[in-house]
């Protein structure tokens, strides 16, 4: 690249904020959403993303069972833009449970806005996804959402993620008012009381004023003296913003608002804007960072099939790590070194499509008729680079699946084949007999998309049959020939060549373990194994 782009190059990352929003569901994650493009001025009115009651649709659910369903499980990127900064809502799946896509596409994201209903704070099934992105040190901005109506106690809240997530809380704004009469809030930072006013059915922006403490007072008596101590009380705690404390993921900045109302709403996405970090170098497999400005490369985060039931195709989602990407340049695809022509670029946003011209570090693309494209996969201008492939979870559901239609095994081995390389359930075959597969999976969900798209999308109905396994490790061969001798466990291998050993309780396995110490049994943690 010359010089000019370089610089452009830089420039345009410096502008770039890719988030995802994480949250159980209902917490509000789409009224949000639909919140945020409403104030970026990227809708004019509420309501286009999401329609009311019977009609309810998001813009992102376009497939049949998320419509029934309510939920988006599929992913994409929506990009708008606000304050001459462009932003990258990347749309995680709203699964009940824990599930790897959401966590793929986390890979593909800087940081995460984690939204919480103050009514029922952090509820256990998506408590393993802060914890996993906790781990990770992703920065999280938390925004407590809901405060128009009765709910736990700010406090309360904090307390609960700093206790179950381990992350320290440092509210920037805190609420004033009262369930049923939510004023506004105080901004910690220089101690102004932001006023809302309702607009009706929260369509448009919320009319704000500023007022100083002073004035707050007097206008708005006890609910500002109460939020003011509540702030003092913070202030002796020592709960203050750290920017380098939030950039490596131990402290997250809290915000408190109604998205359903519009408060609070500008002060996230301004905080997204300031506090979040823009795209940066990333470490490739061997962990040296490549940097912003060298030749274009990104990596597939997700891959879907038959998006469009009209037209089958293939679309692999990638995100832009380096360089300038421009439609029609020949790349390089990592591992295989092919070419790779990009002449069908996309951004996709639901079942909306705009073909994409040029992209930016921080950047999703979504590439048509990749079908040679894997999850994980790199792809590169020059210079080559692999960027590590992204994190498999350790399986804790395991099911036999069968075609219902014997004749039609072919089509069904090809079928779900395709659905494991999209990442939807691991596949695991018995070591032996060429027979049925078990899929393995994190989440129940992953078992109900599996069964739902092998019908829907290729008529080939399933029959799934759960085994009793609850846990796996990783093993080889030799350890493989020895657990044969012993019971209580089942062997299988991955397609990608990785022999799982399956226990029904984790009684077995200790047992196992501590008369076979030198057994191969490791951990599957997040992608990597440890021993
Ligand atoms: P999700 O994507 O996380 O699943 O949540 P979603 O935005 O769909 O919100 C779930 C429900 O919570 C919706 O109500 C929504 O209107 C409501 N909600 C979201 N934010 C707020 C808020 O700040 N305050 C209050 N009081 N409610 C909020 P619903 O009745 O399920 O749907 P609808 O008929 O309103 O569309």
């Amino acid at each position: 690249m010359n010089e000019v782009t370089n610089r452009e190059v830089l420039m345009q990352s410096k502008r770039r904020r890719t988030f995802a929003i994480i949250s159980h569901p209902d917490a509000g994650k789409t009224t949000l959403t639909e919140k945020l493009l409403l104030y970026a001025g990227a809708v004019s009115e509420a309501g286009a993303v999401k329609a009311r009651g019977s009609r309810r649709r998001a813009t992102s659910d376009w497939m049949a069972m998320e419509q029934e369903r309510g939920i988006s499980i599929t992913s994409t990127a929506l990009q708008f833009t606000y304050k001459d900064h462009v932003i990258n809502l990347l749309d995680t799946p709203g699964h009940r449970d824990f599930s790897e896509d959401t966590y793929r596409v986390l890979s593909a994201a800087d940081s995460a806005v984690m939204v919480l209903d103050t009514a029922k704070g952090i509820e256990a099934q998506t408590l393993k996804l802060f914890q996993v992105c906790r781990s990770r040190n992703m920065p999280i901005i938390t925004f407590l959402n809901k405060f128009d109506r009765p709910g736990k106690e700010p406090i309360e809240l904090l307390d609960e993620i700093e206790k179950e997530i381990g992350l320290i809380p440092a509210p920037l704004t805190w609420p004033v008012g009262i369930p049923g009469d939510f004023k506004g809030v105080v901004d910690r930072r220089d101690g102004n009381f932001i006023r809302y006013s309702r607009t009706a059915r929260g369509a448009t922006e919320a009319k704000e004023e500023i007022l100083d403490p002073q004035r707050a007072s007097i206008e708005e008596g006890k609910y500002f003296e109460q939020a003011m101590e509540e702030c003092d009380l913070l202030n002796g705690t020592g709960a203050n913003y750290d920017s380098d404390l939030f950039l490596s993921g131990i402290q997250t900045p809290v915000f408190v608002g109604s998205a359903l109302t519009n408060f609070g709403v500008r002060m996230l996405l301004e905080a997204v804007i300031e506090l979040s970090p823009s795209p940066s170098a990333r470490p490739d497999y061997q962990e040296v960072p490549r940097p912003l400005a060298s030749p274009f490369s990104g990596f597939v985060f997700k891959v879907q099939a038959n998006m469009d039931p009209s037209h089958r195709d293939h679309i692999a989602f990638v995100r832009v790590c380096s360089g300038k990407f421009e439609r029609g340049m020949n790349l390089v695809h990592q591992p295989s070194l092919k070419p790779f022509r990009t002449k069908y670029a996309a951004s996709v946003f639901g079942s909306e499509r705009d073909t994409i011209d040029e992209a930016y570090p921080g950047d999703v693309i979504g590439l048509v008729n990749a079908s040679d494209l894997q999850i994980g996969d790199t792809l590169f201008e020059k210079d080559e680079v692999k960027y590590p492939p992204i994190a498999s979870f350790a399986p804790e559901l395991f099911a036999k699946v069968r075609a219902k239609d014997t004749g039609r095994y072919k089509q069904f081995k090809k079928v779900i084949v395709q659905l494991e390389r999209e990442g939807t359930i691991q596949l695991l075959y018995d070591l032996k007999a060429e027979g049925d597969p078990i899929a393995a999976a994190v989440g129940e969900m992953q078992f109900e998309v599996l069964a739902h798209r092998m019908q829907a999308e290729f008529g080939a109905e399933i029959e799934m049959t759960r085994t009793p396994h609850k846990l796996a490790r990783v093993t080889d061969i030799d350890t493989a020939n020895l657990l044969a001798g012993v019971g209580g466990n089942k062997v299988m291998r991955r397609n990608d060549g990785t022999y799982l050993a399956l226990f029904e309780s984790p009684y077995w396995l200790q047992r196992i373990q501590g008369d076979h110490p030198d057994w191969k049994l490791d951990t599957i943690v997040a992608g990597t194994t440890q021993t």
